[in-house]
């Protein structure tokens, strides 16, 4: 290595033991107590072992965690914005005594690393949300996540790494940091600017990439991330397919692409900064920061969690630290009258000329509904690829899923509307009804709310299954709690189309119809836990749609479901 390398080039730390170690490791560690990971932690755990998290030498101790959270520091002072914790239940926390070493699994079970514990603690996740993401608002995913997914207690403490988790996509297209910086060593850049992105590229952000290695007088490297991002955003694999497309149109002598499994968490500014140590890590000297930089979309009460420029003001706050220069970019708007891209701020004869755009929004509702997508809009290529994973809502698979209580006439809708859509006959359909479920998938449980959600939780796990092979799957459980009908909901919308049906008849109607003389035997204590008698039932505030069936007769409730499914573009139409 030449003395004259600059620092940005330079090799930095891993977690990684040799490979003579690692083989030793693995077998001892076989015998340790043993942590599987979630997605999220394996995702953290592969950058905190190739430096991409560097400084950080494993998950963060309750000192650290606190000055993150508080601080967006480390305890010795080290900028850092992000808690990069180990959370594990109450009841894997209490196998685990400080100082214990554990091993650290996959989901398949190999051990990846183990883990000195030094720190056990019972974090305050509403200040964490409160902190970190801006607001306790489970409207954000990654607060969402905070309250519903992640474990109560976090471990923290040094990693050793034993091997990289394993990925079988689009291998030569990932690089560790270290790797990323021989590259860049081996062909002399010494400026590289990071393009971040969790969407398809379009002509916009190619017209930004390019202006932005152009100010900078950098090379670009196209940074996307596949590990985790926003729910409901399109597929890792269908984006890496466009990005492939859209290299083409790029010098390759100047562009280059990397995949990086980062687990986002859409936090923003403080995720901006992230970003940008990450990607100082990754060798890169400068970072685009556009518009609402990793935004996670409306809070509950419809406003953005964040301002569109305060990533920029905090990164800018801490540009020297993060040692990346930013390169900020506002809006980039298409000039019909010049036939290109511009940033919206700086057009200046901007009420003469005719601005178009086509939002995240808009573009997914076209892809919907197959309607046209402009060339000036985006490129032939990547449009036949969202095209291909997203076939218009007509031929996609859905879910239909009830909601009610006992007796509601969840069943019985359910029924009539399966026939009808059998009727029509170009989707095949299977209904998941309360009582066949807890037949066949559920046999071994019962009412409490832990047994409620697992098998609330199968059923939306066969209805993704299910959606994702283009079926359509009808689910009709009572399904008390809004976070669990909320989780399937994220599952299921990942694959097709998520229909809440709030059949609403009121316990009152419920008790005076009992059909199954069930409500008799819960007003007697002889059945306990009963759903709007003695165990409770949260309301679905925004259903799809909501039924009413007094009056009403069960032909009609499944026709106005039927006339729904019509509106939402899932059935008619295009065949
Ligand atoms: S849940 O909460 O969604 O898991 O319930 P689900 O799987 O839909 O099962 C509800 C059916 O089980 C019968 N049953 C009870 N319901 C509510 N609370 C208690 N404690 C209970 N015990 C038995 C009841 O018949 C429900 O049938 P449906 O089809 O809803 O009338």
């Amino acid at each position: 290595m030449s003395m004259s390398m600059s620092s940005n080039l330079a090799p930095i730390p891993e977690l990684y033991v040799s490979y003579e170690s690692a083989q030793k490791l693995k077998i001892e560690a076989g015998t340790l107590v043993s942590h599987d990971l979630s997605p999220r932690q394996i995702c953290d755990l592969e950058l905190l072992m190739n430096g991409g998290f560097n400084p950080l030498k494993g998950f963060l101790s309750e000192a650290d965690y606190t000055g993150v959270v508080e601080d967006m520091r480390l305890a010795d002072g080290t900028l850092w914005p992000m808690p990069v914790t180990l959370d594990v239940s109450q009841a894997f926390a209490d196998k685990i005594e400080i100082g214990q070493d554990i091993a650290l699994r996959d989901q398949e079970g190999v051990i990846l690393a183990t883990m000195t514990v030094t720190d056990k603690w019972v974090p305050d996740k509403a200040r964490e949300a409160e902190k970190v993401f801006g607001a306790d608002d489970s409207a954000h995913p990654a607060v969402h996540y905070l309250h519903h997914t992640a474990g109560e207690v976090y471990l923290g403490g040094p990693v050793t790494g034993i091997q990289q988790p394993v990925h079988y996509d689009f291998r030569g297209r990932r690089d560790t940091p270290n790797e990323l910086r021989a590259y860049f060593r081996k062909l002399g850049w010494r400026k590289v600017v990071a393009f971040q992105t969790r969407n398809p590229l379009h002509r916009a952000h190619q017209e930004l990439t390019f202006r932005a290695a152009r100010e900078a007088e950098a090379n670009l490297l196209i940074h996307p991330v596949v590990g985790m991002t926003k729910p409901g955003d399109v597929d890792h694999f269908t984006r890496v397919r466009c990005y492939e497309a859209v290299l083409d149109k790029y010098p390759a002598a100047t562009t280059t692409m990397s995949l990086l499994p980062l687990a986002m968490r859409m936090a923003g500014p403080r995720e901006a900064v992230w970003h940008g140590l990450i990607r100082r890590n990754h060798g890169c000297t400068h970072f685009i920061v556009g518009r609402d930089h990793a935004g996670p979309g409306k809070n509950s009460k419809g406003e953005d969690f964040y301002g569109p420029y305060e990533a920029q003001d905090l990164f800018r706050e801490h540009e020297e630290e993060i040692g990346v220069k930013m390169v900020d970019f506002k809006h980039m708007v298409y000039v019909q009258e010049r036939a290109q891209y511009e940033p919206a701020d700086e057009i200046a004869d901007r009420d003469t000329v005719t601005i178009l755009n086509i939002s995240g929004t808009e573009l997914r509702r076209r892809l919907q509904e197959g309607l046209e997508i402009p060339e000036w809009f985006s490129f032939p290529e990547v449009v036949k690829e969202l095209r291909r994973t997203k076939p218009p809502r007509s031929n996609q698979g859905f879910t239909v899923f009830f909601t009610g209580f006992s007796g509601s006439g969840k069943s019985t809708i359910a029924n009539a509307l399966m026939v009808k859509l059998m009727e029509m006959g170009d989707r095949p359909v299977t209904l998941l009804d309360g009582d066949v479920v807890r037949k066949h998938l559920s046999s071994e449980l019962g009412f409490s709310k832990e047994h409620r959600d697992i098998n609330i939780k199968r059923i939306g796990y066969v209805a993704s299954e299910i959606t994702k092979n283009g079926g359509i799957a009808i689910c009709a459980p009572i399904a008390p709690y809004a976070a669990t009908r909320r989780d399937v909901r994220e599952m299921i919308e990942s694959y097709g189309a998520f229909v809440e049906v709030h059949v609403a008849t009121s316990i009152e109607d419920c008790e005076k119809r009992d059909r199954k003389g069930l409500y008799k035997l819960a007003r007697e204590g002889k059945i306990k836990e009963f759903t709007g008698i003695s165990d409770p039932y949260d309301v679905p505030e925004n259903p799809e749609l909501r039924v009413d069936t007094v009056n009403v007769d069960v032909d009609n409730c499944a026709h106005q479901v039927i006339l729904k499914l019509e509106a939402m573009g899932l059935i008619g139409g295009a065949q």
